[in-house]
Order: structure tokens, then sequence, then C-alpha cells
């Protein structure tokens, strides 16, 4: 097993809240970890400590060997491996799709213009918006705009994607679309953490669900683990009120 992402001991603080008390784990190339957990229980914060959105208060956290919680790293190079997908979409209004998603790599210098394009019409056949690509955000759905976010991620080649509830601001018939995405990239063999209320996706799609709560993982297991035969009252508790 080769090891992508391993959080060790992981807290963070703002002024006198304790929103993480030590998180651990480890997550293999690959692997696909479904984050489940109450409102409030420290899910966004986690993600966001794992591309240095927020500073860890103590802790490691290690993406590819590599140690992103050193102060001295370069934090614009570890973001570039880690590709973040939001509930909202922020994409620039004045740019067309296709210019949205060649932003990065040619701003950083990673691609040359014509090579971000064609990376462009690529991702956008793959999230199925390649008639799309001249299109501005405000003419697209929200799905096809959460479509084109994950396609704007991955034009970074990220080791790792990032979800932060990508379905939570949609309506519900534009769901499926941007799961059906997230689902083949994982099929992909992209190593992803996604947080997620969408328990169907989480049940088919993850190697591993966790459920965070209260600032720490209450308890985890492969998904038939966690929905058939939850351990922990948190976790009993939780899924009683969800499914
Ligand atoms: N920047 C911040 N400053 C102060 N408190 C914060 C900040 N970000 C999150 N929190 C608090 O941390 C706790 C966990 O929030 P969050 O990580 O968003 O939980 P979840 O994503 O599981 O709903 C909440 O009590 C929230 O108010
Ligand atoms: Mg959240």
């Amino acid at each position: 097993m080769t090891e992508k992402v391993v959080v060790h001991n992981l807290k963070k603080s703002f002024h006198h809240l304790d929103v993480l008390k030590g998180i651990d784990l480890t997550v293999a190339e690959g692997e696909v970890v479904c984050v489940i957990g109450p409102s409030g229980g420290g899910k966004s914060t986690f993600l966001r400590c794992l591309n240095r959105l927020e500073d860890a208060t103590e802790g490691q956290i290690f993406v590819d060997g590599y140690e992103i919680t050193d102060k001295k790293v370069n934090i614009n190079k570890v973001r570039q491996n880690i590709g973040m997908v939001f509930q909202s979409f922020n994409l620039f209004a004045h740019l067309s799709v296709k210019k949205n998603i060649m932003l990065a790599p040619v701003d950083l210098k990673l691609m040359r213009k014509e090579e971000a394009e064609k990376k462009a019409m690529e991702l956008l056949d793959r999230v199925g918006l390649a008639d799309k690509a001249n299109a501005f955000p405000h003419q697209l759905s929200g799905g096809q705009q959460q479509r084109v976010a994950i396609a704007r991620a991955l034009a970074m080649n990220p080791d790792v994607m990032l979800f932060d509830e990508p379905t939570s601001a949609l309506d519900p018939e534009m769901v499926g679309e941007v799961l059906s995405v997230m689902k083949e990239l994982a099929e992909g063999g992209m190593t992803m953490i996604v947080v997620t209320h969408e328990m169907g996706f989480a049940r088919d799609v993850a190697d591993r669900v966790i459920l965070v709560a209260d600032g720490v993982i209450a308890e985890q297991g492969t998904p038939e683990q966690i929905f058939e035969h939850p351990q922990v009252k948190r976790t009993q508790d939780f899924l009683a009120a969800v499914l």
C-alpha cells in the first residue's frame, strides 16, 4: 500500500474553541474516504487543514511523504497537488468555462496556453460538457457549474482530490450528474476525501467511511460496517437522524 495522505494527531483550535481534537488518518493511493457526521463536528475544518487553507494548531500532515504542515513548505506547491471542490462553485463569472479551467495552470506557468486549452477540452469532455466550453458560468445550471469546478481542479493534475459537500447547494435533480462524475473519478483511481451527506454515494463508492463528530473520528470502517453494523452510539444516532 502506498500511503498518499497521513494525518497524525491533528488539532485545530480557533481562539478558545477546540474544533479538531486529535485526528489520525492514513489514506492509501487510490482510496476513496467518505467523511460523514453532524454539522459543526469539524469536517470542513479537517479538509481545510489538508490543503492548508487553515493552519493546524498541532500535529502533522504528510502528502506523498512530504510534510505540508512544515512551516517552511511552499503552500502554493502544496495546493497544486491537492484539488479542492466546495459546496459553492466559485467560478469566475467573467471568464468562459474553458478559460476558467485554463486559468490556474497557465497563470502558474505549468502549461503553455495551447496545452492548457487541450487539457481543458479533454476535461470538459470527461465531465460531459464539451459543448459548453465557450459558455459563461451564468449560462450553466448548478450541476453543470459544479462539474466545471471539478474539471478546473483536475486541470492541475492533483494527487488528491478533496470535496466538501459538493452537492449540498444543488437542486435535487442535479445531484446525480455530479455524483456520477465523482464516481468515475474514483473508478479511475483518484485518491479522494469526500465530505458528504449523500449516504447512497458513500455506501456505493467509498472504500472507507469515517464519522467525524466533536472533533474526533468517532468511528470508521467499510460502508457495510458503518451503515449496517455501527458500533458507536454517536454513529447510530447520526445515521438514525439522516437515513
Ligand atoms: N474560522 C473559524 N473561526 C472560528 N470558528 C470556526 C471557524 N471555522 C469553523 N469554526 C467552528 O468550528 C466548528 C466546526 O466547524 P466545521 O468544520 O465547519 O464543521 P462541519 O463542516 O462538520 O459542519 C464549528 O463550531 C464552527 O463554528
Ligand atoms: Mg462543513
